[in-house]
């Protein structure tokens, strides 16, 4: 299962990228607004630096303004994904975008119809938000399952970024379940990576360093 980082903040991506574990960014309106400076500018770094897809939401709600926006972003660089939440509107949309070979993302997906929708409209990525189906008393991971079973029914090639994860466990989830992709927050990344077990270790292989005959 492939990691990217869910993000618009530069110090983030720098930390993660110097891990060397992620592979794309995916941002939000709700994360750009959180940074200051030129966003556009910022996300080409990204591009730049990750080498990889990195998502950027559209904001009109209507088509021609999808489109056009679309279209503007895509100039940016070649690893910009367009992300587009999933309406009447955007599907067509992420339809003519594919003929014209820009990328996109379907998001704010949180129903199996939803999937099928983006993946028959041939958008690139479908991102299942699972904290906030958490957030509504429903488990966000029988969601993967579903959508994960039906794409493989059908063989449908749209790859499924597992989204709003808040915690460790549902990054190992989404991979038992086969998810293409987990897109998480920085602090989730630290977690995965920090036990207590590991600190314990090396603190004791250190001292008996230390202590040798
Ligand atoms: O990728 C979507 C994600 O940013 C949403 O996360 O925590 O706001 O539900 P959250």
């Amino acid at each position: 299962m492939k990691l990217f980082l869910d993000t618009a903040n530069q110090a983030e991506v720098e930390e993660a990228v110097k891990m060397g574990v992620i592979s794309g960014v995916t941002t939000n309106p709700s994360l750009v607004a959180k940074e200051g400076g030129d966003y556009l500018e910022r996300v080409t770094y990204f591009c730049n630096l990750v080498g990889g897809p990195i998502s950027v939401e559209v904001l009109s709600t209507d088509a021609a303004g999808m489109l056009q926006e679309a279209r503007e972003l895509a100039k940016l660089h070649e690893n910009i994904v367009i992300k587009l939440p999933i309406t009447a509107e955007s599907l067509g949309v992420i339809k003519q975008l594919r003929e014209e070979g820009i990328k996109t993302n379907a998001t704010l997906c949180f129903s199996a119809n939803q999937a099928i929708l983006a993946a028959r409209a041939g958008a690139t990525y479908v991102s299942p938000f699972v904290g906030r189906l958490n957030d509504i008393g429903q488990d966000g991971m029988v969601l993967i399952e579903e959508i994960r079973t039906i794409y493989r029914n059908f063989g449908y090639n749209t790859e499924i970024i597992v989204a709003s994860i808040r915690n460790p466990r549902q990054v190992t989830e989404a991979a038992l379940i086969g998810a293409d992709i987990a897109t998480i927050p920085f602090k989730v990344l630290q977690q995965m990576l920090n036990h207590p077990q590991t600190d314990l270790g090396i603190a004791k292989f250190e001292a008996d360093w230390a202590n040798r005959k």
